[in-house]
């Protein structure tokens, strides 16, 4: 592993994280204006990111360097409706796609084959994880303020169940 790419998946760790905590505060606004479906949802987000920091944070152990977990973003927690938690949700997962296509690039320009086999998939992932997002702010969009859909959407939202992550 070269010091560049090794620095950029320690930092990654870190927006991993900070990915995390921004899915537990938003899950903290949604239960606490009643969305409970949407508030799981969330938490299992929340633990998902943490387990994709675990992962890269294993990793980087596994090639028998020091991980490193800096200071997180302070995380938003203030929103006018479910629409705008999920939009904000949206654009965080962008970035972090932003975030692991630079990493990719970086770990393929420096010819680190371990690095890149790793980033493949995060790369597979956040394909997913930005369709997931992206029907769901598709849905919010449609059904506005309808009490009786947001409800049903909310419970929709709750059935979720966790995914295990390789590696972790
Ligand atoms: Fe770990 Fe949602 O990206």
């Amino acid at each position: 592993m070269t010091p560049t790419v090794l620095e950029a998946i320690n930092r990654q760790i870190s927006n991993e994280f900070s990915a995390s905590f921004s899915y537990l505060a938003m899950a903290a606004w949604c239960e606490h204006h009643q969305f409970t479906g949407a508030g799981h949802w969330l938490r299992v987000q929340s633990q998902e990111e943490h387990a994709h920091a675990m992962k890269l944070f294993n990793f980087v152990l596994a090639r028998n360097h020091q991980a490193s977990v800096a200071g997180i973003e302070p995380s938003r927690a203030d929103f006018k409706s479910l629409l705008e938690v999920f939009e904000a949700a949206q654009k965080q997962e962008h970035v972090v796609t932003g975030q692991i296509d630079g990493l990719y690039e970086l770990a393929f320009t420096e010819k680190v084959f371990a690095a890149m086999a790793e980033l493949q998939w995060f790369v597979t992932e956040q394909v997913e994880e930005e369709q997931v997002i992206r029907e769901i702010v598709t849905k919010l969009r449609m059904v506005k303020d309808d009490p009786s859909s947001l409800l049903d959407l909310d419970r929709e939202l709750g059935a979720r169940s966790a995914a295990p992550t390789p590696g972790v």
